[in-house]
């Protein structure tokens, strides 16, 4: 047996031996860089769908706090030991508070009995022993009513977590905050108001955060999630959206002005997504903008991302009701544009600069790309953008503008755009591609022969779907993953005129999302990273500087032996950076010879994301199952011997001496 054993294996290393001379070896010309990577090459698309925004990174964890979702007690139940021990009242008073017309007002008579309301939260509410909460309430006491409120969480049993008192005094409004620390961890809490005393009381913006928000601001952001963006080291983030900035009808469109300043003033709207797909209705959608223009600008900075605001250009989504501006009624959305930018990079004297100072931030926000219109079509779509365009480039001429070839990476309407994009000398343009894996796989060379005198790329949106576009059952598994990470070799080989790159949607909550597949799952108190995020960030973090040729028999690998590669180079981390992508099943022996005048470094490091089976996924109960795994290997000179692993994605850095 030992005997037959050794034979196979004498005769399996010959075999692969053999197989190594017959392949090909794979050059990479070290010397001579080709294009210079841009730093904004890899980057995040944010929206708020799948409650990304609230539910999701905001923390906030009231839902429906001020009153003002379609149905004002959407997310609150009332609770009264006898019908006359308490009643609640939706007061509105828009025509002195347009953006935020309504509040409830609550009577009780304590010797009645008791009476609270409680609030369900997005799905319920996470919440983490030990750690503290911050509620917040705007109340006035009703004259001559004695009404305190006692704040308490529970989780789903009625177990307390926590609690806190309140006692508004007189009759205007002020804002009260406590806090108080949990005491248990529980992901379906909720939040219970009890009203104890006799009288009426008014309230309005009900909220709960933890205090433990990225970088502890007080209406902040979820850290976990904020860390994995972080982790990605990306080079933009896009916001807000999407077809969120379109709106179903102009009406419900993106309005940046009403997402700053106080959050009470910032005025609610439906989110779209609401009641988009029947078979994921979220009818409790809305968009509080608690995470607002302000709050985008600031995470960019925080990620150390170049900020790429999206805005609407008088245009509906085209798949709802494709509502457009007339053309002569197009200055407000031109205006918003402008003092956008003033914003975000006005002095502090200025209007809108002044408003930014005022929020917390003099100094501008270096806003350098504006992204005009989203996924628009049809000649309506560039009628509207050179208004646009004119406006704006007289006004402030070295703002890069991002313009669109709509919803389709072919087809009549993707043709039609791109010519009239070319002729208009566009800058930069988002392309979106969500499509099968296979698609990806045979679209690895699409911007080889891309005419290198035509506009820019923006790789605005894309994710391999395993089943069909805006299928519920699509997965995030290692197929979709993998064929994104051999397309993806194929926008870094041609990072000369590919400039930004985005994977879309970004987050998803696993009890409130609408679309499949996204990034980043999460939960009300865990979130995790899927294959295709590892992906992501194999490339962002590996990036390099400089563009290398990596060619087999002078071309490059876009599927030979079932590999797709491409090459960089980080000047100032002195590393020559290969990807190497094998999509089958089988390992794949491979010499890659470096062609350079330099010393290399003996030891390599060599990453390796892999799963034996395409259909594996990341989950909440094991959310690292696929994830990069770090290896060094051994130069041979300046040959790199590798055996690509069936079914994977490699990162190979060598250090130059
Ligand atoms: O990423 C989800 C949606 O897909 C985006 O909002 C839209 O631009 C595209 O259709």
């Amino acid at each position: 047996m030992i005997k037959r054993l050794i034979t196979v294996s004498v005769v399996l290393a010959f075999t692969i031996n053999v197989i190594a001379q017959l392949i090909k070896p794979i050059v990479v010309n070290v010397d001579q860089p080709k294009a210079e990577i841009q730093p904004t090459m890899w980057g995040i698309f944010f929206e708020d769908i799948n409650f990304a925004a609230d539910g999701g990174i905001y923390a906030e964890l009231v839902k429906n706090r001020s009153f003002e979702f379609y149905q004002p007690l959407m997310g609150w139940e009332q609770h009264a030991q006898h019908p006359a021990s308490g009643s609640l009242l939706i007061v509105n008073r828009s025509e002195v508070d347009e953006p935020n017309p309504r509040f409830a007002r609550v009577t009780i008579d304590g010797k009645l009995g008791t009476y609270y309301l409680s609030n369900e939260g997005f799905r319920g509410m996470g919440i983490r022993k030990d750690m503290q909460y911050r509620f917040s309430v705007n109340a006035c006491q009703g004259s001559r009513s004695h009404v305190q409120l006692r704040v308490e969480l529970v989780d789903s049993t009625g177990k307390t977590l926590g609690s806190a008192v309140i006692a508004p005094d007189g009759d205007v409004w002020k804002n009260y905050v406590v806090s108080f620390r949990a005491t248990d961890t529980h992901s379906k809490a909720s939040l219970n108001l009890w009203f104890e005393g006799i009288g009426t009381i008014d309230i309005d913006m009900v909220s709960l955060f933890p205090e433990n928000t990225w970088k502890n601001r007080p209406n902040g952001l979820r850290s976990d999630l904020v860390q994995l963006l972080t982790d990605l080291k990306p080079g933009f983030l896009r916001f807000p959206g999407g077809c969120i900035v379109e709106g179903r009808e102009l009406n419900t469109r993106y309005q940046w002005k009403k997402t700053i300043g106080s959050i009470e003033d910032r005025q609610m709207t439906v989110n779209r997504w609401n009641t988009e797909f029947v078979h994921r209705l979220t009818p409790d959608y809305f968009q509080t903008f608690g995470l607002g223009f302000y709050e985008y600008f600031q995470l960019a900075e925080d990620i150390g991302a170049e900020p790429l605001p999206i805005l609407n250009c008088g245009m509906a989504c085209q798949f709802n009701t494709a509502e457009v501006v007339a053309l002569d009624k197009l200055d407000p959305y031109v205006q918003d544009a402008l003092d956008l930018i003033e914003f975000a990079n006005g002095p502090t004297d200025s209007k809108w600069g002044k408003i930014r100072t005022e929020m917390g931030h003099s100094a501008p926000f270096q806003l350098k790309f504006l992204g005009i219109g989203n996924e628009q079509w049809g000649p309506q779509y560039f009628e509207r953008y050179v208004i646009f365009e004119k406006a704006i480039k007289a006004k402030y001429p070295d703002i890069i503008l991002v313009s669109g070839t709509g919803p389709s990476p072919d087809g009549d309407l993707f043709n039609f755009a791109s010519e009239e994009l070319k002729r208009l000398h566009a800058q930069l343009v988002d392309e979106h591609y969500y499509r099968k894996p296979g698609w990806f796989l045979d679209n690895a060379d699409r911007y080889d022969g891309y005419d290198r005198n035509s506009y820019k790329i923006f790789a605005g949106e894309y994710a391999a779907h395993s089943e069909l576009n805006a299928n519920p059952e699509n997965k995030n598994n290692w197929e979709s993953a993998l064929s994104e990470a051999a397309f993806m070799t194929g926008l870094e080989r041609n990072a000369d005129v590919v400039y930004m790159c985005s994977y879309a949607p970004l987050f998803a909550h696993a009890k409130g999302w609408q679309w499949t597949p996204d990034l980043i799952w999460f939960d009300n108190l865990q979130s995790y990273g899927t294959p295709n995020y590892y992906v992501q960030k194999l490339f962002s973090n590996n990036k390099g500087t400089h563009v290398l040729n990596m060619l087999q028999e002078g071309k490059p690998l876009t599927g030979q032996n079932g590999l797709f590669a491409s090459a960089a180079w980080d000047k100032n981390a002195k590393e020559i950076i290969l990807k190497v992508v094998n999509v089958t099943n089988k390992p794949r022996f491979q010499s890659i010879v470096l062609e350079t005048a330099k010393k290399l470094s003996a030891e390599a490091t060599l990453t390796i994301l892999k799963s034996e089976r395409l259909d594996e996924v990341n989950t909440f109960k094991d959310p690292e199952h696929i994830k990069p795994d770090v290896q060094k290997v051994t130069m041979k000179g300046k040959k790199a011997e590798l055996s690509v692993a069936p079914y994977s994605f490699s990162v190979l850095k060598i250090r130059q001496k």
